[in-house]
């Protein structure tokens, strides 16, 4: 797996109002599902994971990764709940404050800069955590776990979506392709792993659940927005950057035709 560090970071991407990724955005979404997820991730996954989560108005939810804050404002707006964000880009912090106040939730969702392998908060002080879409980026996901369980308070539920690939020795071509990934170097894990290394966390799995149809679709729709825009994108992402990310989509999708990349939703409590 790559070490060193490629292609950027998100702080081109997260410019939400930048003319190329306008241009990306109204490719992939309706204006009513264009919420300001940074993401595979559609409403019906977030409605999915409200209702899993049970989260209420007494919930205070941590988010994993919470990118430019679509998802979080949109949880808030839903549920009443409170939400904590931590992300570990600038500009996404950035982003996500103004777009939640925008919302009219920003009294109940604040956003931390840093890094989730040690979260700026102390022990126990969460109800739930969920990740959307950021678990490729830890290469030590026991660490991570070890870490999201410390936060939460015992037998608080953790649940995450994240891509799952079945990748073995002989996938060193599409491992490269697929390396670069979403800006920033990709972990990648099948579900099997994902269980295994949340059971070494301590976490107790509850709950598997597919999501792969409408997945194919949304990879499907970043690749072609890229396609498309390729020309405005390389003026703000780099020539270099958008011809990887084309290819990156191109084999996301060859994958999830092959029977070999999925999109899971795993839901996990952590010890009483
Ligand atoms: C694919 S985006 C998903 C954002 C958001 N969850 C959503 O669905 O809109 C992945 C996010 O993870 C963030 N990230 C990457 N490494 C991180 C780390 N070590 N700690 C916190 N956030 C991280 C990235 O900056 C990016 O905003």
């Amino acid at each position: 797996m790559p070490q060193e560090q490629i292609g950027v970071d998100y702080s081109e991407l997260h410019r939400l109002d930048s003319p190329a990724n306008r241009l990306i955005r109204e490719s992939i979404w309706a204006p009513e599902d264009d919420i300001g997820q940074q993401s595979f991730t559609t409403l019906a996954y977030m409605d999915e994971v409200i209702h899993r989560l049970g989260i209420t108005g007494d919930t205070h939810l941590l988010d994993v990764g919470s990118g430019t804050g679509g998802p979080a404002a949109y949880i808030a707006a839903r549920t009443g709940c409170r939400i904590t964000g931590v992300e570990i880009n600038e500009v996404g912090v950035e982003v996500a404050a103004s777009l939640v106040a925008k919302a009219g939730v920003a009294d109940r969702v604040d956003f931390h800069r840093g890094d989730a392998l040690s979260m700026p908060f102390a022990d126990g002080g969460f109800d739930m955590a969920l990740s959307l879409n950021v678990m490729n980026v830890f290469e030590d996901k026991v660490a991570l776990f070890r870490e999201v369980r410390r936060v939460l308070r015992p037998g608080g539920r953790w649940m995450f979506l994240s891509g799952t690939f079945d990748l073995d020795e002989g996938d060193a071509d599409i491992r490269r392709r697929l390396a670069r990934g979403y800006l920033i170097p990709q972990f990648y894990d099948s579900l099997d792993g994902y269980k295994a290394k949340l059971q070494k966390a301590g976490f107790r799995v509850d709950e598997v659940l597919e999501y792969i149809s409408d997945f194919r679709t949304q990879v499907g729709r970043w690749g072609a927005a890229y396609r498309t825009h390729r020309d405005a994108i390389a003026v703000e992402q780099g020539e270099e950057n958008t011809a990887s990310h084309i290819d990156y989509f191109d084999a996301y999708l060859s994958m999830i035709d092959a029977g070999r990349a999925s999109n899971h939703l795993i839901l996990s409590t952590a010890p009483a």
